[in-house]
């Protein structure tokens, strides 16, 4: 049994409902956030629910909770549930409205809810080949930094590489990386880590940055800056980095090698960095 949150209630996941007039359901107007949890501990539960709340403020939502009632609950269901690897799901919607009108309704109270599933995060083998993708344009909106539940984009271009066989699509716009349906990607190019600086056209990603913290503790030759797409063909290195994916090599671009087509050195320096990071972190306790 898996046990869910709604609107402050904790119940069966199987018997948890919504209103089919939830704007959330009707215009995907809503906001979300996962969160992985190590040994029942939650990895930078503090910066997901700051980035909740920047997206929040920027869809017009007041917070439905507090920062210190938001880490009770996501506490709570990770230790009601019974996985020691977690990755947890938080998402608030603008409610229930009378009837279907796209203007937001005026006092309606938001939909809360929050489940979790086991994290399962890419096992040795596949990070020993690294994983292939593929390319598409980036069709999405102008507002990619917000962590919308608005997703039929991403589950568009994710599906492209599904057909293929493949992990993940890396996304160009007019000529420049964005990053990954489902993730941020970073660039090795001559020894120096790439990646493009957070706007409006990518999601500013948690392990984007603590992957750029960890470059810059340990020395890693690094600069965030717009990345060509041709650049991306020639890389050394390509990694998709997420909060449950973590850092994983892609070595197969549009069925052509990546570099020399394994995972390359770099990949595998910050790999184990961003374990290191984590378990410290678990020590202090999460
Ligand atoms: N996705 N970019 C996009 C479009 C994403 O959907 C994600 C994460 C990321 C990486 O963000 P973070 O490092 O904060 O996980 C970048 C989550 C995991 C998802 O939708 O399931």
């Amino acid at each position: 049994m898996s046990v869910c949150y709604l609107n402050g209630q904790w119940q069966d996941l199987a018997d948890a409902r919504v209103s089919p007039m939830d704007r959330g359901f009707l215009f995907g107007d809503g906001v979300y956030e996962v969160i992985p949890a190590y040994s029942g501990r939650l990895f930078r539960l503090d910066e997901h629910l700051r980035r909740l709340e920047r997206t929040l403020t920027a869809i017009g939502m007041d917070n439905p909770h507090a920062r210190s009632a938001w880490r009770d609950i996501v506490r709570e269901l990770v230790e009601r549930n019974p996985w020691p690897d977690q990755s947890v799901y938080l998402q608030v919607t603008r409610g229930v409205g009378a009837v279907r009108n796209h203007v937001y309704p005026a006092g309606v109270a938001p939909t809360v809810f929050l489940m979790s599933e086991p994290l399962v995060a890419p096992d040795a083998a596949t990070r020993a080949a690294g994983v292939a993708a593929v390319s598409a344009a980036d069709f999405r909106w102008l507002r990619c930094d917000l962590k919308s539940v608005s997703l039929l984009a991403n589950c568009m271009l994710k599906q492209v590489a599904a057909e293929k066989g493949c992990v993940e699509t890396v996304l160009f716009r007019d000529g420049f990386l964005t990053e990954g349906a489902a993730s941020s990607i970073f660039v090795v190019l001559d020894g120096v880590l790439l990646v493009p600086p957070k706007s409006h056209l990518m999601l500013p990603g948690i392990t984007y940055d603590v992957v750029l913290e960890l470059a810059r503790d340990q020395g890693m030759p690094h600069q965030v800056r717009e990345v060509l797409e041709e650049e991306v063909r020639s890389a050394d290195e390509l990694w998709m980095t997420s909060s449950t994916k973590e850092v994983l090599p892609i070595t197969r671009l549009d069925d052509r090698p990546v570099g020399k087509g394994k995972p390359g050195p770099m990949a595998e320096q910050m790999y184990g960095w961003y374990q290191d990071f984590k378990e410290a972190v678990m020590r202090r306790g999460g």
